[in-house]
């Protein structure tokens, strides 16, 4: 057996989906071992050769194609990890879920085996390997239709949700309390994100879903390239600027950042504490900007940054949308001294560079 070295590794879970694979450039970057598990679902192994390409550094990641569904898989990834290093994984970023909303009402109980137990599997094999810090990927989503913009992290939650997906999100919030009431000796950093959109500045990284875009801004850029015909915006008679419902967009690399600025934080504080301090910690953030865009005024930006028009038309409104979410980012500016760095216009840019160049995705083939 290698003897136990000293170099830290962290764990990231969706580590090659969309928001996963840019923290993990940042994590390389930043001088830490990475270790992907990623079951494939929503993702292409041609991404690790992507972020290979980006940090020039392909010995920091390892990838574990396995399911959180599978305990005995997980089990294993600890226990070679625990042989070369202790404690296993510093900390865990735990991106894996499914997240597309209309599927989940389609498909709930495949959303709760695998958003909840899937979770649960690795907080188990977690604790069992004393490996008790993690980062949770939630969501705006948890504050359901009850609480008002801009949300703050002490808006209520679990009000008014209309679909499994969201349930999910606010299942996992409500299991993560409980399992550091029970045991204080966990560190668990919430992070609730608005809407990420965008992509690495290099294009060689970026939103790639599998089947039918859900989101707005993966779609509008089908749109554009060809592979969709319109985008339809879903109503326009709300009681906003132009009549089209408002979020708030968030660039990728400023989502990943923010994790970046969680551990560091998480590792200052315990930093601070006396050495022989067993106290972990539980603190929720929005990852949002606080400022929010129409649909209309996401769409000019996007014309703008393609330098072409998206074909649009006007539709019905879509069950369940809200007419504006936006976030109070104040929290994490004050604690974590997260801010976000990129606008609406460098998001659209961004997004073009990497769907122009990648235009079937990870499958485009190079010429
Ligand atoms: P994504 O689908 O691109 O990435 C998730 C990754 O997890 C995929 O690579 C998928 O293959 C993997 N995965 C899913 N189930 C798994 C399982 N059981 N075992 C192993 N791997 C599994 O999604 P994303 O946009 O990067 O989202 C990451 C996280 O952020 C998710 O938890 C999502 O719910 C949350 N979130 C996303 C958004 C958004 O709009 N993108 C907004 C708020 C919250
Ligand atoms: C944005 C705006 C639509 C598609 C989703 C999830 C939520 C969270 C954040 C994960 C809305 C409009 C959309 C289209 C449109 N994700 N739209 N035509 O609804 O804010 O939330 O992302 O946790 O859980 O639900 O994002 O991108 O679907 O929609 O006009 O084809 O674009 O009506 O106003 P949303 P979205």
């Amino acid at each position: 057996m290698a003897a136990p070295t000293q170099r830290k590794r962290i764990l990231v879970t969706g580590g090659i989906g969309y928001i996963g694979s840019h923290t993990v450039v940042l994590l390389v970057e930043a001088g830490w071992d990475v270790t992907i598990i990623d079951n494939l679902a929503n993702s292409s192994e041609i991404c690790l050769d992507r972020i290979s390409a980006i940090t020039k550094k392909p010995e920091a990641v390892k990838f574990e194609n396995c399911d959180l569904r599978d305990y005995n898989a997980i089990d294993k990834v600890f226990k070679e990890a625990s042989a070369v290093s202790t404690p296993a994984f510093h900390m865990t970023i735990h991106f894996a879920a499914m997240k597309a909303v209309g599927e989940s009402r389609q498909i709930p109980l495949t959303y709760y085996d695998n958003n909840i137990s899937g979770s649960v599997n690795l907080l188990r094999v977690m604790d069992a390997y004393n490996c008790k810090r993690i980062i949770f990927s939630s969501s705006c989503t948890v504050y359901g239709s009850v609480a008002k913009s801009p949300l703050s992290e002490d808006s209520p939650v679990g009000e008014g949700l209309t679909n499994a997906y969201a349930t999910t999100k606010y299942m996992m919030e409500t299991i993560l309390r409980d399992l550091y009431s029970c045991y204080p000796e966990w560190t668990i950093i919430i992070l609730r994100y608005f809407n990420p959109v965008g992509a690495h500045p290099s294009g060689l990284i970026g939103e790639d879903p599998r089947g039918v875009p859900n989101c707005i801004l993966p779609y509008l850029l089908q749109v554009l390239v060809g592979r969709r015909d319109k985008l339809t915006v879903f109503g326009s008679d709300y009681p906003t600027r132009d009549g089209t419902c408002i979020r708030d967009y968030i660039h990728v690399m400023d989502v990943a950042q923010g994790h970046i600025d969680a551990l560091n934080w998480v590792d200052k504080v315990r930093a601070e504490r006396p050495s022989d301090s067993k106290q972990g910690m539980l603190d929720v953030f929005n990852f949002g900007t606080g400022n929010g865009t129409t649909v209309f005024e996401l769409i000019h930006a996007m014309e703008k940054a393609a330098g072409r028009p998206v074909p649009h038309v006007v539709g019905a409104r879509r069950d369940g949308d809200l007419d504006s979410a936006y976030a109070n980012p104040a929290k994490a500016a004050n604690v974590l001294g997260w801010h976000c760095k990129n606008s609406i216009e460098q998001i659209c840019t961004d997004a073009w560079n990497w769907q122009s160049k990648n235009p079937s995705g990870y499958d485009t083939v190079e010429k």
